[in-house]
């Protein structure tokens, strides 16, 4: 995972002032401006399409926040990302959550694509519709028909860095993304082929959301998969 070094300087500044350590538990900064100012520095309000540094605003706050939960207890690795979540406690993380979820800046531009024009229809094909005979469920099924993701605990697809998505689907493939159990996406991720990962990205890259898109109150249940994160998916939340 690259890490731009010339930041470094500055949010170790800004973490040193925002993250409670252990022994400053006692004086955690009480304004959420102190709180997620140490989180503008990598998420920002107008994200440029830094290659791994993920869109957080607008996304569903049940989401967010089962994200932040999944770094605190290791389901995730990034090791900043962890180190700064480590010592937080729930309702911190929560309010974190809602904050991010209620901001809606304007939408990033496409990423152009060099993947040649089989392989976006493939990526295409297998959002909008899926492959029955790989047993791979339309990302739309859960993520909405817009990919504008789905109130609480689905993030939309839309506005990612085409690396980020390559990336995340690579890790839940490998097992070093996990999400509360059952692990829907690690089933969807297990059966895209590489080349299916690459396409899927690549398509999801070229994709505009359109400036009013926001997460769906709902969506059909039973979704195609169990998805512990997912209230009403029928599933349990993990440990
Ligand atoms: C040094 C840069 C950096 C800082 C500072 C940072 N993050 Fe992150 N964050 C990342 C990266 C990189 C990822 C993606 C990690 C991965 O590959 O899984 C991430 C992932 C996330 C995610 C998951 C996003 C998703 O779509 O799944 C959330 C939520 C998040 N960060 C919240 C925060 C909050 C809240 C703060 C402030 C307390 C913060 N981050 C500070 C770099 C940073
Ligand atoms: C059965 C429902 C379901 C289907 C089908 C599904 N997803 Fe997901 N997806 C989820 C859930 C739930 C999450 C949130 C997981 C978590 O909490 O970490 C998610 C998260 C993701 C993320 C992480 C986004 C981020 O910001 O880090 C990506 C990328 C993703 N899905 C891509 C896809 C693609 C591509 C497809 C189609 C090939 C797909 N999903 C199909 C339920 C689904």
């Amino acid at each position: 995972m690259r890490l731009p070094i010339a930041r470094l300087p500055f949010l170790l500044v800004g973490m040193a002032l925002v993250l409670p350590g252990p022994a400053m538990a006692a004086t955690l900064p009480d304004s959420l401006e102190q709180r997620i100012k140490a989180c503008t520095a990598c998420h920002a309000q107008q994200e440029k399409h830094d290659a791994f540094f993920p869109r957080i605003a607008g996304k569903p706050a049940g989401y967010l926040y089962n994200q932040l939960l999944n770094f605190r207890e290791g389901r995730r690795q990034y090791p900043l990302m962890n180190y700064m979540v480590e010592h937080l406690p729930d309702a911190y993380l929560r309010e974190i959550a809602d904050y991010f979820a209620g901001q809606h800046p304007a939408p990033p531009p496409a990423q152009p694509s060099g993947a040649g024009t089989a392989a976006l229809a493939r990526g295409k094909q297998l959002v909008l519709t899926g492959d029955s005979g790989k047993k791979i469920p339309a990302c739309i099924a859960c993520h909405g028909q817009q990919l504008a993701g789905v109130a609480p605990a689905i993030p939309g697809l839309l506005g990612l860095p085409r690396d980020y998505i390559n990336a995340q689907l690579g890790a839940w493939k490998n097992g070093i993304r996990r999400a509360h159990a059952p692990d829907c996406m690690a089933q969807v991720a297990q059966r895209l082929s590489d080349a299916d990962v690459g396409a899927v990205s690549a398509w999801l890259g070229t994709q505009v959301a359109s400036a009013d898109a926001r997460p769906g109150a709902s969506i059909a249940l039973p979704l195609p998969l169990h998805c512990g994160g997912v209230p009403g998916s029928g599933a349990q939340v993990a440990p």
